[in-house]
Order: structure tokens, then C-alpha cells, then sequence
């Protein structure tokens, strides 16, 4: 076991004398002057860096435009302008081209062990080719959006790289999302197509993707929003015969090693369409179009901290470089690696280490469609064994999980391929570190835990493999191009130790370019609080060696097993039972999830707070947001503590909630008998 009191947290962590000699930078020295230069000179350093790729012409405005304080006028960032280029060109053809078709783009290896493909960059190209013209034939144009809801299968990549190739704005769902939220989505993009696929396994849970998909698709015609068509991928149903034609039912008989079970699919002659018979017909040349570095590349949602989901918008050329690059120095790439990130492509982890940092790299990944834990705990490591993978990214809840099934689960496979593990999503907490470190690393592997959200396209804070000596918990040191500060609640700059408000000056290539179809939402959520500075919404502390430790949160959002979940959604899903009256939910440490959701309610007159409504509440979240957000804990709040102007006091009812009796200054409360009577309520299991 990591040993965090006798003080293995408190040692730092050199790089590995190996990683080190074959790294790309391989000292302190040598990132400190590649960083300097990154900002102090940001077009100097990043127009080296896009030589690198292939520009169909080259840019005719400045190379880096923007402005960071809204005073002075709208937030705009803007680089490489009106150079063009196309980032499935660099990711797929830009490689068969340079004689590297046969080379393996991605292995993919299924729920089931036994499930697996693999797929070249020639062989990638020709289906990537085929489903861009599938896509013209059904109309889509630049700039339309295409909703993608589909597990993690090579098509996932293969649909993302398509519209890229024609200049489409693909919008991704992750596959736990609701039909609600899927269909939320959907409307806000106004796409007009729908990608997914007919079911996944997870495990041994079985999702009926389509039927999900169908769902939405009839509550955005409810709207008065028409999705044109649907492509669905046949996944789990290989009986072309049992497709009952009509909008009847058709029963399909999933594989026979799988569990037997069925899955029920309904047809819509007037929307849906096989992906295998639209590929069948279609060419599998396609000529690229040429987009603008500023043209939009995709948009992914993200939880607001009013409720309603935020539309990330990315651009072509900024988010090219800015993936690649992060990839390459951050897992400290080599052409011989096989990379594992095991993300869910629906999230933007899955989108830049997934698809777009690896593919521009030519770099060998892996798409994986299990869970940690199926057919055991050993899965992760099982699969490092029979890839022999090199780099290996995951989350902090994961490992926490995987940790308590014991360390013989990780042992009794060969991990000695691997050399880089990375972390994404939360803090990491020291004995998960330390236990990622010693037992699945065996102390021959750099850590990276790396600091980044769905804004910042990429890694903003981490360290190098070959150069950064590492704290377990830190994610130590801004990456190139990027100006961390820490700032007090009233905006001073805290320059030595100290904790505050984690905020950045400068603009790097993937940073988020708008809120789609809301500027003003994204000049008010990242640029309002502290004018000329992007805020992330994160705290964060600067320790006496000058490393940096994100402490979470600091807005009203809760990051549970590393998914940003906004605890005003989760209200208005409850507040939708009739039941419910009031709903105020704050986050809860978890030991595995990091934190979870901890919800009080308030219930109309004539209800009552029994075992059955709170399953009922619990199914309400699944269905209106996903089945990822469902609440660990629903207490019955007769009153919610409030200040006299009627604001719910959180900090008070996240007290009740860990079941703290210490709750400090309480003479803002209007009543304060409500908080006894919050803490008598409390349930016994928390
Ligand atoms: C959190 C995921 C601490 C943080 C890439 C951020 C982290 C949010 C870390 C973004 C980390 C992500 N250490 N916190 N290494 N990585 N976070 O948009 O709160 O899904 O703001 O992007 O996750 O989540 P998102």
C-alpha cells in the first residue's frame, strides 16, 4: 500500500532515467526556456509548431488576434486567420500519404474480451472518404451540425473525421445521456442528422441506443425541430433478416456469447437509416474541403452553472495545434508508442486524446467499449498486457475503484510496456496517486495529471514525463502558451503561496472560441468575474516550490467520477415531480466518485418522504439528465436554510449533508430552527 503518513505524499517524484533520455524535453531547463518563449512570443512558437502540418494556404491576417477584457470590447480570440486547412486531411490522409497507410490507426477492443478489430490509416481513410460522401449525399453541408450518439466503436472517429472532412459541426452526446438531454441538444445545435448506433454492452448492462435515439428525435419534432435523418449502426444486431420492415418492432437476437438477451429496435421508414448500406453504395474518394483555421470545427455540451447545458465551440486550426501538441509533449510521444486513453469518446477527453491529438500524430490507439470491471478488475491491465501499451490515461475514480479490488488484480498481468500513466477529470487524491504509481507503474513510470477542461480544448496545467519532478495531487506547471494566476476573491494577484480564484491571461490555440449561438454567455461565464483574465471556475493553490494544485470547484458544480454535473440541473429535474416543491443539492465526498450529489427536498403539502419517492426521484434525474447522474443521497427538507432575502445558504446545507455540526456564523438566516430539524433528518446510510 502507498504509505501516505509516513510521507510518500510529501517526496517529489523524478522522471524515470529512461523516459527521460528518449524524451522530447528532458529537463526543467529546457521547458522552462521552451515555455518562456511559448509566451512571451506565442506566434513565433506556435507558427514553428504548424509547419509541422499541412496548410492548403497560408494565413493572410495576424497570426494571433484577441482580447481578453470585455471593457474594451467583445472577447474575441482568433489565430491563424484565413489560413486554410483540414484537420481529417492532417489526422488520415496527410500520413497515408507520407507512406504510413499500413500502419495501425486504432485497435479496437470490444466489452467482450474476445470482440476486438483494428483498422489502418489507409483502411480509416477509404471509410472515413466513404461515410463524408454519405454525408453530402444526405445533404449536409459546411457548417451543418450533426448530432453523434454512439458508443465507442471505430465509427464513432469514423463519423467525427467525416464531417470534418466536409466542414460539418459534429455535436457528440455521450452515450449515458437521457433522451431529454439528447434531444435538448439536438434543438440548441439545430442538427439536422442523427448518428448512432443500435445498442451497446457495457458491461453486462445493455443500452438500447436507438431506442433513446427515437425518443429524442420525437420530442424535438414536439419542438417543432425535425431531425431529417437518422444513421444507425448495426452493433449488435448482425440478422439482416429479423429487420422487420415498417414501423413495427424487429426482434434481433444480439451474438450468442453475449448474454442472451434481446434487443428491441423500431424502424422509421420515413428517417432511418442502416450506416452498412449507406457505406455499401457510397465512393471511398472524397475530395477535402478547405476550411478557414477560424471556421467552427465541432461543439460539445457542457454543464452551465445556470442549468441549461453550454455548447463548447472549437475551432479548425487552433484545435489542430493545440491537440497535436499537447499529445506529443504531454505522453511524450513516439512513433513505436500504443497509446491508450480510456475516455469516452462523447466526452472532450475522448475528442482531442481519443481521435484528433493521437490521429494528427499518427499515433496507434486504442478505442474501448468496456467498463474497468468487466469481465473483472483486471480488464485495464489485461488489455495493457495484450497491446503492450506504452501510454496509458485514465481517471482518478477509476483507479480508485480498480484499487479496492486488491493489487493481484494488476500484478498478475505484464505491465512493463508501459511508460507514461496519465490522469484527467478531478483531483487526484495522494493514495491514489501513490497507488497508481507503485503498483500499476512498479516505479518505472512518469505520473501526469493533467489540469484541463472542455473549454480548454486541451492540457493547460501538467507535467512533462521527462522533465517535471512530481508532487502526488499537483498538476504542477502550466503547459506551453499558457499564463496561469491565482487571484483573491476581489481580483488581487496572489504571487507566492497561497490559494484563490484559477484564472489565465494569455489566449492558447485550443481554447473554446464562443458559446454556440450565446457570446454573450461566454463573455459572461469566463471573462466577466476578472476583466482581461479566462476563468476557469476552479480553485487553486500555489504551493512554496511554486507548483500549482487545483482544489475543485468553486462554482455550483459538481464533479462526480470526473463528469461536471450542474447542481441547478439536477434541481429543476426534481422540482419536476410533483412531489417536490423545493430543491437545493450540494456536492458530498465520495470515496470513489470524488464526490457525488447529496439533494434536500422540500415536499408539498399532503406527500410524504418515503423510501418509494426517493427511488422515484432518483429515476426522475436518470431520465431527465442521464443515468450518470443519478443522486447518491435525497434527504426530506421540510425548510431550506435561507438568508432573509430568500438565497438558499449551500455552505450551510453542505455542513448537514457531512453531517458537520460546526456551521458558523448562521445570524443570516431568516430561521434558524430550520437547520436542527435539517440535521434530525438527516438519513442514517450517508
Ligand atoms: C476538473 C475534462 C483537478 C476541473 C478534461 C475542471 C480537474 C473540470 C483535473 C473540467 C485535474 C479536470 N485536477 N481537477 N487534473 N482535470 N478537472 O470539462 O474541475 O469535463 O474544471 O473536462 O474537471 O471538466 P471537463
Amino acid at each position: 500500500m502507498a504509505d501516505v503518513e509516513n510521507g510518500e505524499a510529501d517526496l517529489l517524484y523524478f522522471p524515470p532515467v529512461e523516459i527521460q533520455n528518449e524524451a522530447h524535453v528532458q529537463s526543467m531547463d529546457q521547458y522552462r526556456e521552451m515555455y518562456k518563449k511559448s509566451v512571451e512570443d506565442p506566434a513565433g512558437f506556435w507558427g514553428e509548431i504548424a509547419k509541422q502540418y499541412h496548410w492548403e494556404s497560408p494565413q493572410t491576417g495576424q497570426f494571433l488576434s484577441y482580447n481578453f477584457d470585455y471593457t474594451k470590447g467583445p472577447i474575441s480570440i482568433k489565430w491563424l486567420e484565413g489560413a486554410k486547412t483540414n484537420i481529417c486531411y492532417n489526422a488520415v490522409d496527410r500520413h497515408v500519404e507520407n507512406g504510413q497507410g499500413d500502419k495501425i490507426a486504432f485497435y479496437w477492443e470490444g466489452n467482450d474480451p474476445d470482440d476486438h478489430g483494428k483498422i489502418t490509416y489507409r483502411e480509416l481513410r477509404a471509410k472515413v472518404c466513404k461515410f463524408a460522401n454519405v454525408l453530402r449525399n444526405l445533404g449536409v453541408q459546411k457548417g451543418d451540425r450533426v448530432a453523434i450518439y454512439m458508443p465507442m466503436i471505430l465509427e464513432i472517429s469514423v463519423a467525427m473525421l467525416a464531417c470534418a472532412r466536409i466542414g460539418a459541426i459534429h455535436s457528440i452526446v455521450f452515450g449515458g445521456f437521457s433522451s431529454e438531454s439528447l434531444a435538448d441538444r439536438i434543438q440548441d445545435a439545430k442538427c439536422r442528422l442523427l448518428l448512432t448506433a443500435d445498442g451497446v454492452w457495457r458491461g453486462s448492462k445493455l443500452l438500447n441506443l436507438k431506442e433513446i435515439s427515437d425518443e429524442a428525435i420525437a420530442k424535438c419534432r414536439q419542438h417543432g425541430h425535425e431531425v431529417e435523418k437518422c444513421v444507425v449502426v448495426r452493433h449488435l444486431s448482425p440478422f439482416e433478416e429479423q429487420v422487420v420492415e415498417g414501423d413495427g418492432d424487429s426482434v434481433e437476437e444480439p451474438p450468442a456469447k453475449r448474454p442472451a438477451r434481446q434487443l428491441r429496435i423500431r424502424w422509421h421508414h420515413d428517417y432511418d437509416l442502416w450506416w452498412h448500406e449507406l457505406m455499401e453504395k457510397a465512393s471511398d474518394e472524397c475530395d477535402i474541403v478547405w476550411m478557414d483555421a477560424e471556421d467552427p470545427l465541432f461543439m460539445l455540451y457542457t454543464s452551465g452553472s445556470t442549468g441549461k447545458p453550454k455548447g463548447v465551440l472549437h475551432t479548425v486550426g487552433g484545435y489542430m495545434i493545440y491537440s497535436s501538441t499537447t499529445f506529443k509533449y504531454v505522453f511524450d510521444y513516439h512513433p513505436d508508442d500504443i497509446y491508450w486513453c480510456t475516455a469516452d469518446v462523447g466526452w472532450i477527453t475522448g475528442h482531442t486524446y481519443v481521435t484528433y491529438g493521437p490521429l494528427i500524430n499518427g499515433a496507434t490507439g486504442i478505442i474501448f467499449e468496456g467498463t474497468p470491471f468487466y469481465p473483472d478488475a483486471g480488464r485495464f491491465w489485461a488489455t495493457v498486457e495484450k497491446y503492450k501499451v506504452t501510454k496509458f490515461y485514465t481517471a482518478p475514480t477509476a483507479i480508485r475503484a480498480i484499487m479496492r479490488y486488491g493489487d493481484e488484480f494488476v500484478t498478475k498481468y505484464d505491465r512493463s510496456s508501459l511508460k507514461v500513466l496519465g490522469t484527467v477529470g478531478e483531483p487526484i487524491n495522494p493514495e491514489a496517486w501513490l497507488w497508481y504509481y507503485n503498483v500499476v507503474g512498479n516505479k518505472q513510470c512518469a505520473i501526469v495529471d493533467t489540469f484541463w477542461q472542455t473549454e480548454t480544448g486541451g492540457h493547460v496545467l501538467t507535467p512533462l514525463p521527462g522533465a517535471t519532478p512530481t508532487k502526488p495531487g499537483s498538476a504542477t506547471f502550466p503547459f506551453f502558451g499558457i499564463v496561469p494566476h491565482i487571484l483573491s476573491e476581489d481580483g488581487k494577484e496572489i504571487k507566492d503561496e497561497g490559494e484563490g480564484y484559477l484564472v489565465f491571461s494569455q489566449p492558447w490555440p485550443g481554447m473554446m472560441r464562443t458559446v454556440y449561438g450565446n457570446h454573450e454567455r461566454f463573455e459572461t461565464t469566463y471573462f466577466k468575474k476578472f476583466p482581461g483574465f479566462y476563468t476557469t471556475g476552479d480553485g487553486a493553490r500555489r504551493d512554496k516550490d511554486g507548483y500549482i494544485w487545483v482544489t475543485g470547484r468553486i462554482d455550483d458544480m459538481v464533479n462526480v467520477s470526473g463528469h461536471l454535473l450542474s447542481t441547478a440541473e439536477i434541481e429543476s429535474a426534481l422540482v419536476e415531480h410533483k412531489a417536490v416543491t423545493e430543491a437545493a443539492v450540494v456536492s458530498h465526498p465520495h470515496s470513489i466518485k470524488g464526490e457525488c450529489t447529496y439533494c434536500f427536498v422540500t415536499l408539498r403539502e399532503g406527500y410524504e418522504f418515503t423510501e418509494d419517492l426517493e427511488i422515484e426521484l432518483k429515476r426522475m434525474v436518470r431520465t431527465k439528465i442521464g443515468p450518470f447522474a443519478e443522486p447518491d443521497f435525497i434527504q426530506n427538507a421540510p425548510g431550506l436554510p435561507k438568508t432573509r432575502s430568500g438565497k438558499i445558504m449551500r455552505r450551510i446545507l453542505r455542513k448537514v449533508a457531512v453531517g458537520n455540526r460546526d456551521i458558523g456564523d448562521a445570524s443570516t438566516l431568516a430561521d434558524e430552527s430550520v437547520v436542527d430539524l435539517l440535521f434530525d433528518l438527516r438519513p442514517d446510510n450517508v
